[in-house]
């Protein structure tokens, strides 16, 4: 097993699961839709962004901490939800859980997973975690996930609205690759050519009828524009998760970096912003958090580090990210992620 203390970046997990993992399993992880322009624009979107940082602030000690609907977290870095962690590693999302759990990290369970949501729950109980749904057609299995989150603990409902039906990810085709449909949905749940769902029908008013089911925080994942975002707020979300999906859509969709503004402008304030894709470096995150997110997420680099070495991985790259946000701060001039504003951002 690599010794993950060596690391020193996100980067370097990346290099290293892609040395170690299975073809096609690294192509699933790693690619997206069409030409990928949307990945690539990911990544770079944050590089271009150019800070102002304030001087002569001591800022000798930060506090990274953030309440979110009601719960307390040691910083705002998030695993985002992503699918089947049994490619990456045998203890799959068991041991995703408890490498986020030893950061003091949120972490967002994805629907399509190897380990029952009771399981995960478990381990170790209490931890921060959110359940992200694809909510399927049929009304008793989606309202029986949710039940089953909350009987479970978890503390928020990710409903993923930017999947009416899988993106053209040409990888997995090219690889005649099945994504595995994974413990929660039942056998019979509609998928596309590479094994993903299809939720062609879902609408408004079906988003409306989940607000009326579920008892917990209601998130809304995959939200580019600040009318969907008024829109979401309005059918009772809590909260508006601005994703591209990793570039695994709609290929040329924009960036965080393009929609947070609009959308901060909109419903910030009222509901919890969080915001993802091509996040690599803590300061992509203070970027992130001075366009207006209240947390940041991280798809990939996760599944590196779950790949790279189990739990210890996954808790090395968030620490990495939480660490390097940490020192961004201190060089903006930011004690606190209230003082992480928008004026840190140079116009050019
Ligand atoms: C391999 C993989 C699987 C994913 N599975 C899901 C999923 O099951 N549900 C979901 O809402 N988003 C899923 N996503 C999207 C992530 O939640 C997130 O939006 C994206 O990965 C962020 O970009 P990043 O990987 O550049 O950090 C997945 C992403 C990847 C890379």
């Amino acid at each position: 097993m690599a010794d993950p203390d060596r690391f020193l970046t996100v980067a370097d997990f990346e290099a290293a699961a892609a040395a170690r993992m299975d073809a096609a399993a690294w192509d699933y992880y790693a690619g997206g839709a069409g030409n990928e322009h949307t990945i690539a624009d990911n990544r770079h979107a944050w590089d271009r962004i150019r800070l102002r940082p304030r001087v002569l602030v001591d800022v000798s000690e930060r506090n990274l901490s953030i309440t979110v609907l009601g719960t307390r977290l040691a910083h705002p870095i998030v695993v985002a939800p992503t699918a089947a962690h049994g490619l990456a590693h045998e203890d799959a999302e068991r041991a995703t859980a408890r490498g986020a759990a030893a950061a003091d990290a949120l972490y967002v369970l994805s629907t399509i997973s190897t380990v029952p949501m009771e399981t995960v729950a478990e381990t170790p109980l209490g931890a921060p975690r959110w359940f992200q749904l694809y909510a399927p057609e049929d009304r008793t299995t989606c309202r029986d996930l949710v039940d089953r989150a909350v009987a479970a603990g978890y503390g928020g409902i990710v409903v993923t609205v930017d999947l009416p039906m899988p993106g053209n990810r040409e990888r997995d085709r090219r690889n005649r690759f099945t994504v595995p449909l994974g413990v929660h949905l039942p056998a019979d749940q509609p998928t596309g050519e590479t094994g993903l769902v299809v939720l062609p029908t879902w609408t408004w008013s079906d988003l409306e009828w989940l607000r009326s089911v579920c008892p917990i925080p209601l998130i809304a994942k995959g939200i580019l524009r600040s009318d969907d975002a008024e829109r979401a707020f309005q059918a009772g979300c809590d909260g508006i998760w601005v994703s591209n999906h990793g570039g695994r859509q709609l290929d040329t969709s924009v960036t965080a970096t393009a929609g947070l503004p609009e959308i901060a402008d909109a419903v910030g304030g009222r509901t919890v912003i969080v915001a993802d894709g091509g996040v690599r470096r803590g300061v992509d995150a203070l970027k992130a958090l001075a366009l207006g997110a209240d947390l940041v997420a991280v798809g990939r680099p996760v599944l590196w580090g779950l790949a790279v070495s189990g739990a210890v991985g996954v808790a090395r790259v968030l620490e990495i990210l939480r660490d390097e946000l940490s020192l961004a701060m201190a060089l903006a001039g930011c004690r606190t992620l209230d003082e992480i504003t928008p004026d840190l951002l140079a116009s050019t």
